[in-house]
């Protein structure tokens, strides 16, 4: 049996297939190559389309004995979600119910979805819990919340079991040093502050000191890519064993903010990285930091690679062994 990883040459995709491989899985990709990269897919099979054409999924379905399936295929940024909100409906929410329908008509009953942190809003509580109040800032989180409620009542109607996990602030790179992050245009933070001390962009620009944070800036929970991946697989194997549908945060538990993770990674490079302070970006919550008792307790998930210096010394070891990425850039 074949599980399909949609998205599967992103950023969190990429490593994700890594770790399933690394399990002996038999593993299939679609991906649009949108923000994926043909050479982050380091098995498996993988097909090029969009989520949303229905011949070409016919294909996959037909083509290959797909039990499960994990869904990334997404758009993610929080920034531009708030300037292109149709975009986000497109690709997020209309790809999802196309891939639901495909599920049903192929008798597929069982997927993990990549949801986010972006669902809550701004908390009420400090860590996070999954059964708090969801009431997005931004249409990204607003899109990943419509994708779970529409898993809810698939599950309902044609019993489709879902796990959905909610990533909080995905960084770092597999220690192979064979993939890592490269999105166009990168805006993470992490990534970011690497290109300033790669001498690609001359400054950080940090986006608001006037939170109500210990020193104004937004506080983020950063989490080692290949821990979130390890999520997926034992989220697949809960779904195999017959488990119910269900949601888990996925996050260290600590928070740092702009400024920390700015120290940290000058640090880690010995370069200076200057910060310049700049007006709020739409749509960012101040403080985001997750509870991940549940995913521990009833995932057996075990994050290993927490501390905030080796996720940023993970990434850094990336960016500079490829400061073009991947290279696949027109
Ligand atoms: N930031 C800066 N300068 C930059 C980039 C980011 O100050 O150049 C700040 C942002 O304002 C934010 C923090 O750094 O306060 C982290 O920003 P990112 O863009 O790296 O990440 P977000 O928290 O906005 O969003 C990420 C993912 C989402 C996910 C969310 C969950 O992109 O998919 O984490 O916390 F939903």
């Amino acid at each position: 049996m074949a599980i399909l990883v949609t998205g599967g040459a992103g950023y969190i995709g990429s490593h994700t297939v890594a770790e399933l491989l690394a399990k002996g899985e038999e593993v299939v990709v679609v991906d649009n190559l949108y923000q994926g990269h043909k050479d982050a897919v380091l098995g498996g099979k993988l097909y090029v389309g969009d989520l949303r054409d229905g011949a070409f999924m016919d294909t996959v379905f037909g083509e290959n004995n797909i039990d499960a399936i994990i869904h990334f295929a997404a758009n993610s940024l929080v920034g531009e979600s708030m300037k292109d909100p149709a975009k986000y409906y497109h690709n997020n929410v209309y790809g999802t119910l196309c891939l639901l329908e495909k599920m049903k008509q192929y008798g597929v009953s069982k997927i993990v979805f990549s949801s986010t942190a972006a669902t809550y809003g701004e908390p009420e509580n400090v860590p996070i819990l999954e059964s708090d109040r969801t009431m997005p800032t931004n249409t990204y989180g607003e899109t990943k919340l419509a994708m779970e409620k529409m898993m809810r009542w698939f599950d309902f109607a044609h019993g489709i079991k879902y796990v959905s996990l909610r990533y909080f602030n995905a960084a770092g790179a597999h220690a192979s040093g064979s993939i890592g992050e490269d999105h166009d245009p990168e805006t993470h933070l992490v990534p970011v502050i690497l290109q300033v001390a790669l001498g690609q962009r001359p400054h950080i620009s940090v986006f608001g000191d006037d939170y109500p944070t210990e020193d104004g800036t937004c506080v983020r929970d950063y989490i080692h890519v290949s821990d979130l991946a390890d999520a997926h697989v034992l989220a697949v194997e809960k779904l195999r064993h017959g488990g119910e549908s269900d949601i888990f945060n996925l996050g260290s538990g600590k928070g740092y903010s702009v400024n920390q993770v700015i120290e940290v990674a000058r640090k880690v490079t010995g370069h200076p990285i200057p910060a310049v302070v700049e007006p709020r970006r739409s749509g960012d919550p101040a403080v985001l930091v997750a509870s991940s008792e549940r995913a521990r307790a009833e995932l057996g998930w075990k994050p290993s690679r927490d501390s905030l210096e080796d996720i940023v010394a993970s990434a850094w070891a990336w960016h500079k062994s490829r400061p073009n990425g991947y290279g696949d850039r027109a």
